[in-house]
C-alpha cells in the first residue's frame, strides 16, 4: 500500500500510521500501524510531532475506522473491561486458531526430534521447518506471535515446547536483523534442536520442582556437551551443532561448558541464548495471567553483561515498542497509559494517568505491575 507524510495538524481519526514516530529527543510515541483516535493525535500535537507517513488507498489516505467508532476516550481513569490485555489475547479466535495448530506441531515435533537423535535424516529438518512456517503464519506479526507464546500454558513435556518457541523467536530476531533466508531456517533449526541434549537427561529431573542436588544440576548442566554429541555425527549445518554447545555461553565468561567469552561465541548461539532466557522468563507457570513485559525487559536490562549488547537491545527495543499506547495498573494502584518510551531505559517509561504523569526512568518508587 502506498504511503504519505502528513501534517499532524491535517490528521484524521481512522487513518493508520504506515511508520513509528519519535519526539526531537528520540522517544516513540506511536507504533508504525496504529489506527489514530483522538486521543493519539493529540498526543502528537502535544509532543510536537510534525508529520507522520499515513497509507494511502487509490481515494485518499486509507481509513481503518470511521470516526464515530473512535471515540475519544477517558483518560485512563479504569480499565477497560473485566479482562487483562493477556486475557482478551486468549479468549480471541485468533489465539484459539494458534494454539490448536501449536499443540499439533509439539506432537509431531516429539516425533521427529526423537527420530532424529537415531538416524540421520535432513527430511526431517526440512518437515520441521514446514511446521515452524505453519505456527508462524497464524500470528499477524512478531509481536503479536510473542503475546500469544505468552499465553500459551499447560504442556506437560516443556522441552519440546520450549524449543519450539524458541526456534519462532529465533525466527522472529533473525529477520529484525534481516539475515538472508537460508540462514533464518539455519537458525530456526538452532532453536528446534538447541536443547536436544536434555532428552537424554530423566525428565524427573528436567521437572523436578525442587532444587536440584549437586549430582543433577551437573547432569543438566551438561546438555550443550551432550546435545552437541548427539549431533555431531550428523549431516547438519555445522552452526546448529555449535548452538547446542554454545548457547549457555555468556559473553562475560560466566556461562557454560566452556566459559566463552565474546569474541568466541557465535552470533547464532548468542540469538538462542536471548531467545531461550526470555522464553523461560515468559512462560514461568507462577504467572498464568502473563508475566508483565515491562518486567522482562527489566530483568533483561539488569542482566544485560551476559548478552551480546546490540542483539539484546534490538530484541528489547523492538518487543517493549509494541506496548506503547497500552493500559497499565501502577503499583499505586492508578491506571494509566504508557505513552513514551524511554529508549535509554526501555523498561521504564512514561505513563500518563488521570491526574498525574509519572516518567518512570526519573521516578524508581512506582513500577508497572500488570497489562490491563
Ligand atoms: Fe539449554
Amino acid at each position: 500500500m502506498d504511503t504519505k507524510k502528513i501534517l499532524t495538524a491535517n490528521l484524521k481519526p481512522g487513518m493508520v500510521s504506515s511508520e513509528a514516530a519519535y519526539t526531537f529527543s528520540n522517544h516513540l510515541v506511536i507504533q508504525s500501524n496504529t489506527t489514530l483516535t483522538p486521543d493519539i493525535i493529540d498526543k502528537l500535537k502535544y509532543y510536537a510531532v510534525k508529520s507522520i507517513k499515513i497509507y494511502m488507498s487509490e481515494d485518499g489516505p486509507y481509513i481503518a475506522k470511521q470516526p464515530e467508532e473512535l471515540s475519544k476516550t477517558d483518560n485512563s481513569e479504569k480499565p477497560s473491561g473485566d479482562s487483562t490485555y493477556f486475557e482478551r489475547i486468549q479468549q480471541s479466535n485468533e489465539f484459539k486458531e494458534f494454539k490448536e495448530i501449536f499443540t499439533i506441531s509439539v506432537e509431531k515435533f516429539k516425533k521427529e526430534i526423537n527420530e532424529l537423535i537415531l538416524k540421520n535424516t535432513t527430511d526431517i529438518i526440512s518437515d520441521m521447518l514446514k511446521e515452524t512456517n505453519t505456527i508462524l503464519s497464524k500470528a499477524r506479526n512478531p509481536l503479536h506471535l510473542l503475546d500469544m507464546l505468552q499465553c500459551l500454558h499447560g504442556y506437560d513435556d516443556m522441552t519440546y515446547m520450549h524449543s519450539i518457541n524458541v526456534a519462532l523467536i529465533c525466527h522472529i530476531i533473525g529477520s529484525w536483523i534481516n539475515l538472508p533466508p537460508a540462514d533464518i531456517d539455519t537458525l530456526v533449526t538452532c532453536g528446534l534442536l538447541h536443547d536436544i541434549g536434555k532428552l537424554k537427561i530423566p525428565v524427573k529431573i528436567i521437572t523436578k520442582p525442587g532444587k536440584l542436588t549437586d549430582e543433577e544440576f551437573e547432569l543438566v548442566r551438561s546438555h550443550p556437551q551432550m546435545g552437541y554429541d548427539i549431533l555431531s555425527t550428523k549431516d547438519l549445518d555445522e552452526r546448529i551443532k555449535l548452538v547446542a554447545l554454545q548457547h549457555h555461553e555468556r559473553i562475560n565468561r560466566t556461562g557454560y561448558p566452556n566459559h566463552l567469552t565474546a569474541s568466541e561465541i557465535h552470533q547464532f548461539s548468542s540469538i538462542v541464548a536471548i531467545a531461550d532466557v526470555y522464553d523461560a522468563m515468559t512462560s514461568n507457570r507462577a504467572y498464568r495471567k502473563g508475566i508483565c513485559p515491562f518486567t522482562v525487559i527489566a530483568t533483561l536490562e539488569k542482566e544485560k553483561e551476559l548478552y551480546d549488547p546490540g542483539l539484546l537491545y534490538l530484541f528489547m527495543k523492538r518487543t517493549i515498542e509494541a506496548y506503547i499506547n497500552v493500559e497499565v495498573l501502577l503499583s499505586n494502584d492508578e491506571y494509566g497509559k504508557v505513552v513514551l518510551i524511554n529508549q535509554n531505559l526501555l523498561s521504564r517509561p512514561v505513563v500518563v494517568t488521570k491526574n498525574n504523569t509519572y516518567d518512570l526512568s526519573r521516578d524508581f518508587s512506582i513500577d508497572i505491575k500488570a497489562l490491563i
